[in-house]
């Protein structure tokens, strides 16, 4: 191992949302956070390094990052994804969530549908809302442990709803789904027949488990890639998000012109410095890093499958194929949503995301962020597992 994740960092007083902002929220004092998605460690020593240098610079004016810094993401994802986005199409953003919530304005009219698939990251469905179309949820089906996609159910909403964009999350956050190519495709099609338009949040495409690979959207073939928006950013991966940097991609030339075009209509007028320096070290030098990192989280992920199994039978872990989120299935305990939070909250002590948050499909669960040291996994478990036996 060239690097060390078993250390723990202490976070509070960072101004950190995980860690930082229990009582603005309502929480317990000492309660464990494993919620919001940003991981305990530290970003790649190469990502400080470049960060140290720009510092040790000290000039911060206007800046917009050129050839280099293509080159070093577009190499990222070909050698982990085997699709290369060519460097016209890159549209900058500072996070994914703002690039869902200006494709939702550019590519549709108030009162237009928009289709979702929940469970899901909550701002897909806050997005919609918020920008005045009509929300339109095709729930996935839980099935003997294994969440699908209900093809029917995705293709009937469509058609009924005239729905003109679908916002895709894949690896899908919260149940942890790596889509099949299979899957992918049929989307794709279906979409394609019924003239709608896929946005597809790509941020946890770095995370897969042994015996997943992800498959960028854009990648499945030219005429699907011309009808789809790709988000991405280093930010889940390399543990940047307060550098708020994002690339989109967007290979269809008209429509790339309207996303830009609505981008700037917000008055964003380029990425922040420091986070395209950490984004471009990130790409260049991180997959070592990443590596490692992925097996740490295997072995985390382990860890906690073994304990439940062996310890706490009563919640049941869906198995995750990708990210470095567990949706925990709490539903034999037979506590109504808001006693579960309570009990999670208050009696475990444990700040995780409450599945009612992830919106259908999402009562009785909750989601458990495993991207910390291990010595902090044993705790979390430790105090799941006191809670419950005091249920008894
Ligand atoms: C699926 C998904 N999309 C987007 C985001 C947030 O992205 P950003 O911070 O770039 O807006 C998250 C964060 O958890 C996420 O899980």
């Amino acid at each position: 191992m060239n690097y060390h994740f078993d250390q723990v960092v202490d976070r509070r007083g960072s101004n950190s949302i995980k860690y930082d902002f229990a009582r603005e929220l309502g929480k317990p004092q000492d309660i464990l956070p494993m919620w919001v998605a940003d991981m305990d460690f530290p970003s790649p020593p190469e990502v400080r390094e470049a960060l140290h240098k720009a510092c040790d610079y000290g000039v911060f004016g206007y800046t917009q990052p050129k050839e280099l810094y293509m080159e070093a993401v577009s190499n990222w994802f070909l050698k982990q994804h085997g699709f290369c986005p060519k460097a016209q199409w890159l549209v900058f953003s500072p996070g994914v969530v703002f690039g869902l919530s200006a494709s939702v304005r550019a590519f549709t009219e108030p009162g237009d549908s928009v289709l979702i698939q929940q469970p899901v990251y909550e701002p897909f469905g806050k997005v919609v809302v918020a920008n005045d179309r009509k929300l339109v949820i095709n729930e996935l089906r839980l099935h003997e442990g294994h969440y699908e996609i209900d093809f029917e159910d995705f293709e009937e909403k469509i058609v009924k709803n005239h729905v003109k964009l679908f916002l895709f999350c894949s690896p899908q956050n919260p149940v942890g789904r790596v889509w099949k190519r299979e899957e992918l495709m049929r989307i794709g099609q279906i979409c394609l027949a019924h003239q709608v338009l896929v946005v597809s949040d790509e941020i946890h495409c770095d995370f897969t488990y042994p015996g997943f690979s992800h498959i960028m959207f854009p990648s499945l073939n030219e005429t699907l890639a011309q009808n789809c928006v790709l988000c991405t950013a280093p930010s889940k991966t390399f543990n940047l998000a307060g550098l708020q940097v994002s690339n989109l991609f967007v290979p269809n030339e008209s429509l790339r012109k309207k996303l830009r075009e609505e981008i700037r209509k917000t008055g964003y007028v380029g990425p922040n410095q420091l986070g395209t320096i950490a984004c471009e070290a990130a790409y260049r030098y991180g997959d070592l890093w990443l590596k490692e990192l992925s097996s740490y989280l295997k072995e985390n992920l382990d860890f906690v499958r073994k304990y439940l199994d062996e310890k706490l039978p009563q919640i049941h872990l869906i198995e995750p194929e990708g990210t470095y989120l567990l949706w925990l299935d709490f539903r034999a305990l037979k506590l109504s949503p808001s006693e579960l939070d309570d009990f999670i909250t208050k009696k475990a002590r444990l700040w995780l995301d409450d599945g009612p948050i992830f919106g259908q499909g999402g009562e009785g669960f909750q989601r458990m962020n495993i991207a910390c040291p291990r010595s902090i996994l044993e705790i979390a478990m430790d105090r799941l597992k006191w809670a419950i036996d005091g249920l008894n």
